[in-house]
């Protein structure tokens, strides 16, 4: 991977002494010029991060600077968006199999409550008569870069089919519930604009259906390329297809309709890396592993995906590529941050930068073998802050004492 412009081998070095490793760096330009991207080829769209991709709150805040909404998917990502500042109306939540707490809590925040199964929409009906509420279909076409964010189909957890849907609108009747939104997500990662628009036009199709309609999400899945043979979306060819269906919809709907997109991938992807420091080369007979202090429990994507992350190494040494397995120090064969690299030996206390970590990084990151989660630095031009400290041993082992029992 070429090193990132905003992050070089100086900077990281800086960075690197300054707050130890591993960490996350963010680069509030790119998060700027990626949402502004957005709200510029969807001009009429209201644009709603999902925030589960990345929910450091100085992201959220660049997020809301830059004028885009949030999607959420549970009540505290609710009270963190409104922390940050973000308004009631800028938030939609779009829960899966929630608890009436959960219900309960969303609804206390006054934020659009998506829905996706009958159950949940009796429950919610009963807790709040009276209420608009949006659904979420699932109209079988999906997609996405690994079978387990592919969102659509029989086999799939989310959305209400087409044939609920007369009992959805039954059970929002019978409570009053105002049904203002229509709503898909059909997965994450994708690439191919006509794959959106065959899950758009279905979508589109169920307007007349739904009288008191003052919004349509489509949804988020914007593919960002990881690999080197990938490319970027054309999104301005997106927001003119995409743009141009709705409004087609529309105004055949003949009443005002907001279309909605909510992407994360897209946002933050490509403004993050993580950075870790080389603890331990080791060669088997087969293999040539670089150690490192982070892995698997800062960035899950290779282990559970086997998604590609571009890696980086600093500085760079002068001697012939070898294939390299990039590593961590957990307990688990598959801690694999990058597989098969042809690239040059680093040394031990060499920086490795994994690109393209931005999106479902820190934010997927765990306690895994009681290793603390790395800290998070935003990087703005020449400046830049800590927007969250490294855990420490506290922070991963909360102990309650116990009373022994007689
Ligand atoms: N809206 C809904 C309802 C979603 O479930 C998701 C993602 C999004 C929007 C945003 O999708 P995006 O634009 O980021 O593709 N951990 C996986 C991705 C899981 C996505 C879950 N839902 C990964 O690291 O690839």
């Amino acid at each position: 991977m070429k090193a990132p412009s905003w992050l070089g081998p100086r900077r990281a070095a800086a960075l690197a002494e300054r707050f130890g490793t591993p960490f996350y760096a963010y680069s509030s330009r790119l998060l700027r010029a990626r949402s502004r991207a957005l709200a510029k080829a969807f001009p009429s769209a209201a644009i709603r991060y999902a925030m589960k991709a990345n929910a450091n709150p100085a992201v959220l805040e660049a997020v809301r600077r830059a004028g885009l909404g949030v999607d959420t998917v549970s009540p505290w990502e609710v009270l963190l968006a409104r922390e940050v500042g973000f308004r009631k109306k800028q938030i939609i939540y779009s829960g899966n199999m929630p608890s009436d707490d959960d219900l309960a809590a969303v609804h206390r925040e006054g934020v659009m409550i998506n829905l996706d199964a009958l159950s949940s929409l009796r429950r919610y009906g009963r807790l709040a008569p009276g209420a608009k509420v949006s659904l979420r279909v699932n109209l079988d076409v999906g997609g996405g870069h690994h079978p387990h964010v592919i969102t659509a189909g029989s086999e799939s957890k989310f959305g209400l089919a087409p044939e609920e849907l007369p009992e959805a609108r039954a059970i929002a009747a019978e409570h009053k519930l105002r049904i203002v939104g229509l709503h898909q997500h059909i997965g994450s990662g994708i690439f191919e604009l006509d794959l959106f628009l065959e899950a758009l036009d279905p979508l589109l199709a169920l307007l007349v259906d739904f009288p008191d309609l003052e919004f349509v999400d489509a949804g988020g899945g914007f593919g960002v390329p990881y690999r080197p043979d990938e490319r970027p979306i054309d999104l301005e060819a997106w927001g003119r297809a995409i743009t141009e269906r709705f409004d087609a919809a529309a105004r055949r709907y003949g009443r005002p309709l907001q279309l909605m997109l909510e992407p994360g991938r897209y946002v933050v992807c490509e403004a993050g890396v993580l950075v870790a420091r080389v603890t331990t080369v080791k060669r088997t007979r087969d293999r040539v592993f670089v150690g490192t202090d982070s892995g698997m429990h800062h960035l899950i994507r290779p282990a559970l995906y086997q998604s590609y992350h571009p890696v980086a190494t600093y500085p760079l040494r002068e001697r012939a590529a070898e294939r390299l397995f990039f590593t961590g120090p957990i307990c688990e064969s598959g801690d694999l941050l990058a597989e098969e690299r042809a690239m040059p030996l680093p040394e031990e206390g060499d920086l490795v930068v994994v690109g393209n970590a931005g999106a479902y990084g820190f934010a997927m990151a765990s306690h895994y073998n009681l290793r603390a989660r790395p800290a998070e630095v935003m990087v703005d031009g020449d400046d830049w802050r800590l927007v969250r400290a490294r855990e420490g041993y506290r922070d991963v082992v909360r102990r309650r004492d116990v009373k022994r029992a007689k």
